[in-house]
């Protein structure tokens, strides 16, 4: 891997429009890089599916992108970041960054050795994935994982505000909270940050803060780990001599599984930007 390959796009998968975050923290960081985005939008969620269905998923993406000549790959989805990196690694020739690992290390910067609550989808929080990473930083770190699936449907939506995300957020958020000691004290908060463990999630992040403020009556910080895994293939392409070279802003072309117009409507508020021509393809028998 080299010079040879610096012109070639970066690939980026998730399920479906999650990923579209990393994709955004990607163009903010790397501004040169030309990036092929699929999001797997017929087979979304991946987080209710068994860890051996969403291997097989995502080995179906990651070649239906290694097919196209990416240089590398990013696995902007917490629930194949969890279960199917390493198996990834060994399948295909291509370096393959993941979202646990730098979002462990985004929380634990924030947390030191105090909880550290994480909302994922069952599927993450089940593989214990981010216990492990976490704990592979900072021994001492207890992690208090929350499943959270019904955001993942509201975010495919673009239901992002409003009452019924609202009463949903506080539902879940009430795992990071001590005993009610009854007004006008408020729970403590159980956690010292909480982090998106989901690339579907930031789009919530607000929403989160606000509650977790009004819940508990403190402020702390929501961690995304989108920011530091685009952090990490920035310093990844540049030490390997595989960083695109600078000029034109990079191209975009994202790829579906699935109703292309319905994705194009919401992806513009994952993305920060609106979204190219979107491409539907059909991915093939999983392997
Ligand atoms: N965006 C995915 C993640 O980060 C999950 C959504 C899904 O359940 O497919 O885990």
């Amino acid at each position: 891997m080299g010079k040879a390959n610096e012109s070639a796009p970066l690939g980026v998968f998730d399920s479906g429009l999650g990923g579209l975050t990393v994709v955004r923290a990607l163009r903010a960081q790397c501004p040169h890089e030309d990036i092929i985005y699929l999001g797997d939008n017929a087979r979304v969620p991946y987080g209710t599916r068994s860890p051996e269905t969403v291997m097989s998923y995502a080995l179906n993406c990651a070649a239906k992108l290694a097919s196209r000549r990416v240089k590398a790959l990013v696995v902007a989805c917490n629930t194949v970041s969890s279960v199917a990196i390493e198996m990834l690694r060994g399948e295909l020739d291509l370096p393959i960054t993941g979202v646990i690992v730098p979002g462990a290390r985004a929380a634990t910067a924030v947390a030191g050795e105090d909880p550290v609550g994480v909302l994922g989808t069952a599927g993450t929080i089940a593989s214990g994935a981010y216990t492990r990473a976490v704990a592979a930083i900072s021994s001492r770190t207890e992690v208090i994982g929350q499943p959270a699936p019904l955001l993942v449907a509201l975010a495919e939506e673009g239901w992002t505000d409003g009452e019924v995300p609202r009463l949903v957020v506080r539902r879940y958020l009430s795992a990071f909270l001590g005993p009610d000691p009854g007004p006008p004290a408020k729970p403590e908060l159980t956690v010292a940050c909480v982090v998106l463990g989901c690339t579907h999630f930031p789009l919530f992040r607000q929403l989160i803060a606000d509650q977790l403020q009004a819940m508990s009556g403190r402020t702390i910080p929501v961690v995304d780990s989108a920011v530091q895994t685009a952090a990490d293939v920035r310093v990844f392409l540049e030490q390997r001599g595989m960083a695109a070279p600078p000029g034109a802003r990079g191209k975009l072309s994202v790829l579906v599984t699935d109703m292309p117009e319905s994705f194009e409507r919401v992806a513009s508020r994952f993305l920060g930007e609106p979204l190219g021509e979107v491409e539907h393809i059909h991915l093939g028998a999983c392997p």
